[in-house]
C-alpha cells in the first residue's frame, strides 16, 4: 500500500472479525514498532503483545468495550520507561513522545497489512498494572486492539491546514 493511502485508510476500528492474524503480518507490525526513532536513540519503550483468547474478563477490567477485550485476537500495550528516556536541559522527559512515534509506526504498519487498530488512552491504569504484571518504573500509556476490521471507515472530521499550521511565526 502506498504511504499516502495508508494515511487515508487508517481509522479507529471499533468492531473486529473473529479471525486470527497471520504470524508474519504480526511480526512485520512489531518490527515497525522497533524501527521508530527515539530521542538520543534511548528506546525507553516496550510493547506487550496480549492474546485475548481466554483473557477476556481480565482485559475487560482494563477497558470495558467488547471490541477491545472479546472481539480482536490481540491487544497491544505500549509502555514507557521514563527513567531510561532522554531528558531535555529544562527537565522535559521525552518518553511519551518516543512511544507515540513507535506506536504510530505500528498502527500504520497494521493498516498497510489490512488490519485494524484503535488508539486507547482511557483505560484503567491500576487494572493494567495488575493484569499485565508491570514492574516498577514501567508505565502503560496507550493500547490498541489488533485484528481484521468488521466496521467501515466514517467521514474524517479534521481542522483545515490553515487552522493548524502557522507559517514562519505563530
Ligand atoms: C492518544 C489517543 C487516545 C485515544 N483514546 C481513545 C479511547 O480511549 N477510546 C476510544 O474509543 N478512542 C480513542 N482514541 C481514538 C480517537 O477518538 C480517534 O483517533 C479520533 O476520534 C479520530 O478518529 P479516527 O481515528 O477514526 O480518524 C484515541 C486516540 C488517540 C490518538
Amino acid at each position: 500500500m502506498e504511504y499516502s493511502q495508508v494515511i487515508t485508510e487508517r481509522y479507529s476500528v471499533r468492531a473486529y472479525k473473529d479471525r486470527d492474524i497471520e504470524p508474519n503480518k504480526l511480526e512485520r507490525i512489531l518490527e515497525a514498532f522497533t524501527a521508530a526513532p527515539t530521542a538520543a536513540n534511548r528506546q525507553p519503550i516496550a510493547l506487550i503483545v496480549v492474546k485475548t483468547e481466554g483473557r477476556e474478563q481480565e482485559l475487560k477490567r482494563i477497558y470495558r468495550a467488547d471490541w477491545f477485550a472479546s472481539q480482536p485476537p490481540y491487544v497491544l500495550v505500549g509502555c514507557t520507561i521514563p527513567e531510561k528516556a532522554w531528558v531535555r536541559q529544562d527537565g522535559h522527559n521525552y518518553a511519551d513522545v518516543d512511544l507515540a512515534i513507535a506506536f504510530d509506526h505500528l498502527v500504520l504498519a497494521a493498516t498497510a497489512e489490512g488490519l485494524g487498530t484503535c488508539w486507547i488512552g482511557a483505560f484503567d491504569k491500576e487494572a493494567a498494572k495488575e493484569v499485565l504484571g508491570l514492574p516498577e518504573g514501567v508505565e502503560a500509556l496507550v493500547m490498541t486492539p489488533l485484528g481484521y476490521p468488521a466496521d467501515a471507515k466514517r467521514p474524517r472530521l479534521r481542522k483545515k491546514v490553515e487552522q493548524l499550521v502557522h507559517r514562519e511565526r505563530w
